[in-house]
């Protein structure tokens, strides 16, 4: 009975004009085949409608932070490697892949790499919700121009908190210089490995 009453009281605020008549339907006779389903598509369409205004206000559904860019750069990186259309670019380490889908973002031909299966299907899956086209690689980084077949790139970068895991910074130098296409150069993220692990 409480429950009931509270559904009362929820029903008579606006907004609900829809959601009330359909439970009004509901408590009538029913009607019979196509009449009783083109008059709850009816309802039904009209709830949806009404729904729409409150939605589009909601924090539930946030649109403020939906129409945010979906850039998580730091200002320098895209300030060093300068425009990236049509580039292709290797992230190394790329985590669940937030800065690959922001240099895809800005129109390069990006793929992101990292050993970890659970952070590459992270990356995809948010690869494919937000509509970016990159392409994501399950490897470790030391075999990566295995893992990308050769391929050379005309950007070689990872981010933050990227280098201090490896066990063998020259090495990765080397393969980083080495999958970068002939006169381009590395860009690593200044430093910011060093400031992550001090913390
Ligand atoms: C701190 S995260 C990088 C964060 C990323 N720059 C960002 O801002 O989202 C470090 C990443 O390095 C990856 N990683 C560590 N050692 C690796 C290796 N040998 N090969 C490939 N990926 C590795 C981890 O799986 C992890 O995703």
């Amino acid at each position: 009975m409480v429950a009931q009453r509270e559904l009362g009281s929820r029903l008579a605020q606006p907004g609900h004009v829809a959601i009330r008549a359909m439970l009004a339907r509901v408590m009538v006779p029913a009607e019979s085949g196509d009449a009783a389903a083109a008059g709850w598509r009816v309802l039904n369409r009209a709830n949806w409608d009404d729904r729409v205004p409150i939605h589009l206000a909601s924090r539930f559904y946030d649109l403020e932070d939906f129409r945010k860019p979906r850039d998580s750069l730091r200002k320098f990186e895209p300030a060093e490697a300068g425009d990236v259309r049509g580039k292709d670019l290797v992230h190394l380490q790329c985590h669940i892949g937030l800065d690959t889908l922001s240099w895809a973002g800005r129109g390069a031909r990006a793929s992101g790499l990292d050993f970890s299966v659970p952070a590459i299907e992270a990356a995809r899956g948010l690869a494919a919700e937000l509509g970016i086209s990159a392409s994501f690689v399950t490897s470790d980084v030391y075999d990566a121009p295995a893992a990308f077949g050769g391929q050379r790139f005309d950007i070689v970068y990872t981010g933050i908190g990227a280098l201090c895991w490896l066990p063998d910074i020259p090495r990765w130098a080397r393969l980083a210089a080495g999958a970068a296409a002939p006169r381009r150069l590395p860009v690593p993220g200044r430093g910011a490995s060093v400031q992550r692990r001090a913390r």
